[in-house]
């Protein structure tokens, strides 16, 4: 499986595309926004009335979201901006980073009615802004030399660059699960290190000195990297394929590309990279979907979750085990999650790791 090729949300506007399914993440968004907001303000003032700021969103995926966190960054600069009473507004270089199979198109369109809603609230003194869409990795090189000031990037770094090697007695699991041996859940870790410092590295290079990156990766806050709505959805397989739709061995060759760090292993791959300095890291909890800890059944129900990870992991299933299955499998997969979420609604909390960091 070439993860470039393979790894991409559910693009378009429908039902099961991520643009209509990505609640989660928008919260996220939403929930680290003050961390951005103080990353963003701080270095604008350090630039002493730049002409223009870069700034690049790195995973940006397609939807609401993708819109919604740059334009958190250049309001804060905008408003910033009033504050300290300086006249003209820097012109904004945004650029909008993911894989080359994302739904670019999708994010194209929506761009006139959202650079008119921008002007509309921040006024005719704002901007320009030059949206640019950047296909390509983010575990290498994208931009030139000095030229960035800003990097953003939320709940993308956990993706990995590739399955790790050495995984093939992971026999029957698709991830870090609970029967998964040691030397998998090590191999997991390894090939994390190796693409977080890679990426810290590409940074370093593109962004100017003292200038700032604010990165937000679903993590975990214990030990045990495992996640019970993914072992769901192994469950799910396993049935399929004990009912004969898929081949044992199918799955035993599927290896989803995804490490939920813990705050301290960022933590250390950042200091023992050595290019940028913590300003600041904590790891928060969120719900997925509108769960609110209550008991209203609509909000906390399991088909919201299953359609949220649907829009996630869909292109990448279709790849490994052909479109024939998806149907029945998420229909078992939606059953398993609101079985479980209805007396362990706590199977959807996450953890988030946020860091903010300037470059040396
Ligand atoms: C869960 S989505 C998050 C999207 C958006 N930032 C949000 O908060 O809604 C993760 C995105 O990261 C992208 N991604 C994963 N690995 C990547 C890589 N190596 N380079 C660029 N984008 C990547 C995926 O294609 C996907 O669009």
């Amino acid at each position: 499986m070439r993860i470039t090729e393979v790894l991409h949300m559910n693009g378009g506007i429908g039902d099961s595309s991520y643009a209509n399914n990505s609640l989660l993440q928008q919260n996220v968004i939403l929930m680290t926004k003050p961390i951005t907001e103080e990353a963003i303000t701080k270095l604008y003032t350090s630039l002493n009335n730049p002409k223009t700021i870069s700034i690049a969103d790195l995973g940006c995926s397609s939807g609401p979201n993708t819109l919604l966190a740059v334009s958190n960054i250049v309001k804060a600069v905008d408003n910033h901006r009033k504050k300290l009473r300086r006249r003209h507004s820097p012109e904004f270089q945004i650029y909008l980073n993911d894989l080359p199979a994302n739904d670019f198109n999708t994010i194209f369109q929506s761009l006139p009615k959202h650079e008119e809603d921008l002007r509309r609230e921040l006024g005719d003194g704002f901007g320009p802004c030059f949206f640019n869409g950047v296909p390509g990795s983010f575990y290498g090189r994208l931009f030139p030399t000095d030229s960035l000031h800003f990097v953003h990037s939320s709940y993308s770094l956990h993706w990995l660059s590739q399955v790790p090697k050495g995984i093939e007695e992971n026999k029957g699991n698709i991830r870090m699960e609970t029967t998964s041996p040691p030397s998998v859940i090590k191999a997991y870790y390894n090939q994390f290190e190796q693409d977080f410092s890679t990426f810290l590295k590409c940074r370093s290079k593109e962004l100017v000195k003292g200038g700032r990156m604010v990165l937000t990766m679903q993590g975990r806050s214990s030990e045990n990297p495992t996640c019970h709505l993914w072992e769901l959805l192994t469950l799910a397989l396993n049935e399929i394929i004990a009912e004969g739709f898929v081949e044992e061995e199918k799955l035993n060759s599927f290896n989803v590309p995804l490490y939920t760090p813990s705050l301290a292993e960022v933590k250390f791959i950042v200091e023992k990279e050595g290019s940028f300095t913590i300003d600041c890291i904590e790891a928060s909890q969120i719900y997925w979907t509108g769960y609110n800890g209550t008991d209203d059944y609509e909000v906390n129900n399991g088909y919201g979750v299953a359609r949220s990870l649907r829009a996630v992991v869909e292109p990448m299933l279709v790849s490994h085990f052909g479109e024939g299955i998806i149907d029945e499998l998420f229909h078992r997969y939606t059953k398993m999650i609101v079985d479980s979420i209805s007396t362990r609604p706590e199977i959807t909390q996450f953890t988030n790791v946020i860091v903010s960091l300037i470059k040396m």
